[in-house]
């Protein structure tokens, strides 16, 4: 898969570290990458944005965790993973020899359990970032740090005295303003931004008289049905922050990568159309690779929209 003559396809998303290209896979998605890596499906990847990892494995919510809707999917997971001793001494190594970053995906129920995640996997080889999950709608009782400014900073800027490596925060959509969020988290130290997670949300059996998926019933929507959500997400996200961004929600073509582009994000993460098409990411890169080619562009911020013009002034 070539690039245009005259066209960097690269991306840099803080402290060093420049994706190949802007195209990546989305936590929960791609596991830890090695079934992926079994089938000779990462090599083009710009980076892998690893499964929610804990300090303790996780066994996750009893099944069902998964229920399809219109144009999207529900799942609750519930942070299923094998607890980072088993990532460090297992997949790290593994990673180390990849030809695509892997940034581990880190979630808890305390800033301390964050910063023990980060701490055990920092400066191992094989492990090129961290994207802290403070977003995840599906632990019960876990203290959601995305969906308020002060928490959101302190768990980011704890996180960030524990490495220096690259630390993506990932933002909740499920808050009244992201960008106050935004805000916060690139004020206590976050080098880029991965918007979205999940949307909250439900699917009701109408035969059993409640909610197909248990307990709350609620669960996080992805899919083609977040994405004008997402981009909307990410617009206002750039208004605002001047770190990179990586816009997640529903990409499953080149159209729907190239339209966060121009939205503002500086990279993409494919996460539910995984699912479907296991090589959903590489028609993603190549479709956008041909698209920058018939466009004779320079480098893809070409693409991106200024803004809404000044009203004017009569
Ligand atoms: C089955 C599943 C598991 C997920 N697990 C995680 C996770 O562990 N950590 C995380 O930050 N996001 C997780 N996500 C959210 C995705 O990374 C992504 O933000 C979301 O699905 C929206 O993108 P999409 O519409 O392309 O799927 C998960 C999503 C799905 C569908």
């Amino acid at each position: 898969m070539s690039s245009p003559p005259d066209f960097d396809p690269s991306v840099p998303i803080g402290r060093g570290l420049v994706l190949r290209n802007p195209v990546a896979v989305a936590s929960g998605t791609f596991g830890f990458g090695l079934e992926a890596e079994a089938m000779g499906q990462i090599d083009h990847l710009g980076a892998i944005f690893s499964k929610g990892t804990t300090v303790e494995p996780r066994p996750g919510n009893r099944p069902p965790r998964i229920a399809e809707t219109s144009s999207g999917m529900l799942n609750s997971i519930g942070l299923q993973n094998p607890g980072v001793e088993l990532v460090a001494r297992e997949y790290a190594p593994r990673w180390a020899d990849w030809p695509v970053p892997v940034l581990v995906n880190v979630a808890g129920a305390s800033v301390e359990e964050y910063v023990r995640v980060v701490s055990r996997l920092d400066r191992l080889p094989g492990v090129a970032g961290f994207e802290l999950n403070i977003s995840c709608p599906n632990i019960a009782h876990g203290l959601d740090f995305g969906t308020e400014p002060g928490a959101a900073a302190r768990c980011t800027a704890a996180a960030r005295a524990a490495t220096e490596l690259p630390l993506v925060v990932k933002l909740s959509p499920n808050v009244t303003d992201i960008a106050e969020i935004g805000h916060a988290v690139e004020d206590a130290g976050a080098d880029a931004v991965s918007a979205v997670n999940t949307y909250l949300g439900m699917k009701i059996s109408l035969r059993r008289r409640r909610p197909v998926l248990p307990g709350a019933g609620t669960a996080g929507l992805s899919g083609p049905a977040i994405k004008p959500m997402a981009l909307a997400a990410v617009a206002r996200l750039r208004r605002v922050l001047t770190i990179p961004i990586l816009g997640i929600g529903g990409v499953a073509s080149a159209e729907d990568a190239l339209e966060y582009l121009v939205a503002g994000a500086d990279a993409v993460q494919v996460g539910t159309a995984n699912f479907s098409d296991p090589s959903a990411s590489r028609k993603v890169l190549e479709g956008c690779l041909e698209f920058a080619r018939s466009q004779g562009l320079g480098r893809w911020s070409d693409l991106r929209w200024r803004g809404p013009e000044e009203a004017g002034t009569a």
